[in-house]
């Protein structure tokens, strides 16, 4: 009877498989060895850890072991034993080998020597297969799986908001459109613009910036929801940190005011960071060693040590104070950049910094007002090397209030009618944020361009694969 296959993760871990006969699959990393044997690295992917394979060239052919090149596919069944080489516990000293697939050494991009990020990127189809982006990929399911626990321990019910939309959230108009009319013969109405009336849904509909409007319609229903789902932004950033389609995490709390806001998303944060530590060990320790070395002492920072909560405006004069040239010159009422999120945060206060209390005219139309008439209740949470990692808010919950900003924007009512109903019947408080998923991993990876942290990125003149 042929023996079930054991994943490589379980041969390393499950110490009572010595001495067993195992059967592993997986792809090879390397081939070396002399004329009396042979020794393949290989991995299945379910763990950074590669299995030693041996085969003593007594029981096989060098014409057998001559398709087994870097890339290839294999089956081995064999005997699992303590190994006397240094650098791995176990090895399995093969007895059965089956070739599944080839790799011609000529063509095979992946070769074992160390390949620079930017050619990986070209390589995406391919760069899963590498330490690398597989230690990335298991960081990012791991981070995945622990954002569905943080909230489903605490009550919150996972809501799937609409990815085709007709509304605006964020009021950027950065958004890409969907559409089934021809675009060489589009239908145009009296005064020659666009008739969308023919169009699929009978009317113009766009691909979404965010759930969070239809969160808060969940939120004012469940209590407490959250969302993580892709997310599309046409906006011409070519940065390290932003793509063209992200997925992003929107918890929507009711009865939550800015300061519950900011205490969830620091447990929150704290918690997916310390869950990858606990759950995805090998690999965050790998990138450690090969990419940043302090990544380790950088994640354990932020578990460890309270956000700093500051005011914008108390923001903009330690940076006016600071004498530092930006690029971006700063004053009261400026959309901060990135570099001066970075000052605050890694030269100022050396900790993650949640700034509230923005100036209305930057930020988007739903934001709670404060008294002041200035100031919207917004929060962002600024995070060493990567900036904004969140942005959330106390939500304007006074119908007369949020309707006034809506015409003040001249955001057109038809797309807006629905939203205001949760402010006309049984209105409450409510807060919550949006979590740039594709940046959390950035952060505990240690990665520096988040096109290396999702499979396939999207970004401005790149679709490929
Ligand atoms: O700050 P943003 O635009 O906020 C919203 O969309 C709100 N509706 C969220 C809410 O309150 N429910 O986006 C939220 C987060 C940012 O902080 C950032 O981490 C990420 O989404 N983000 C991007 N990530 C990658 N690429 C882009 N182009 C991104 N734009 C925003
Ligand atoms: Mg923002």
């Amino acid at each position: 009877m042929a023996i079930k296959r054991t994943k490589i993760t379980d041969v390393l871990s499950d110490s009572t498989l010595i001495g067993t006969t195992v059967c592993v699959k997986g792809w090879v990393r390397t081939r070396r060895g002399n004329k009396n044997v042979q020794f393949v690295a290989l991995n299945d992917g379910s763990t950074i850890k590669n299995l030693q394979i041996v085969f003593d060239l007594g029981k096989f052919t060098d014409e057998q072991l001559k398709p087994i090149t870097t890339g290839s596919s294999l089956c081995v069944v064999g005997s699992l034993v303590e190994s006397q080489g240094k650098g791995q516990t176990c090895e399995v000293q093969a007895e059965e080998l089956t070739i599944y697939g080839t790799a011609d050494p000529e063509t095979y991009p992946l070769q074992k020597k160390g390949h620079t990020l930017e050619f990986l990127r070209e390589k995406a189809h391919l760069r899963p297969r590498t330490n690398t982006f597989g230690a990335v990929l298991r960081i990012r399911h791991t981070l995945a799986f622990a954002i569905h626990k943080f909230f489903n321990d605490r009550g919150f019910f996972y809501l799937n908001t609409p990815l085709i939309t007709a509304s605006d959230c964020e009021g950027a108009g950065a958004m890409f459109q969907v559409t089934t009319l021809d675009l060489n013969n589009l239908p145009r109405t009296e005064d020659g613009k666009v008739d969308y009336t023919q169009d699929f849904f009978g009317k113009q509909t766009s691909l979404t910036v965010s759930g969070q409007l239809e969160g808060e319609l969940g939120a004012t229903a469940l209590g407490a929801i959250y969302t993580f789902g892709p997310t599309f932004r046409a906006e011409n950033s070519n940065t390290p940190r932003h793509l063209s389609e992200f997925w992003m995490v929107e918890p929507e709390v009711a009865f939550n005011d800015i300061t519950d806001n900011m205490d969830l998303a620091e447990d929150f944060i704290k918690f997916c960071v310390k869950y990858a530590l606990e759950n995805a060990k090998d690999d965050i320790e790998f990138l450690n060693q090969m990419y940043d070395k302090s990544l380790i002492e950088r994640l354990n920072f932020v578990i460890n040590n309270d956000f700093v909560r500051l005011p914008y405006t108390e923001g903009i004069k330690i940076l006016e104070a600071s004498g530092k040239k930006f690029e971006f010159p700063v004053s009261w009422g400026v959309d901060l950049q990135s570099e001066h999120e970075r000052y605050l945060v890694e030269e100022h206060f050396k900790k993650p910094v949640i700034l509230t209390d923005y100036p209305k005219e930057i930020k988007a139309f739903y934001m709670k007002l404060n008294d002041d008439g200035k100031t919207v209740r917004a929060m962002d949470v600024l995070f060493p090397t990567i900036g904004e990692i969140i942005g959330g808010s106390e939500r304007e919950e006074s119908y007369d209030k949020l309707l006034a900003r809506i015409n003040e924007l001249n955001i057109p009512m038809k797309d807006m009618w629905w939203y205001l109903d949760t402010r006309r019947f049984g209105t409450v408080p409510h807060s919550g944020f949006g979590l740039g998923f594709e940046r959390l991993v950035l952060f505990v990876t240690g990665m520096t361009n988040i096109r290396d942290v999702i499979p396939f990125p999207r970004t401005p003149n790149n679709a490929e694969f």
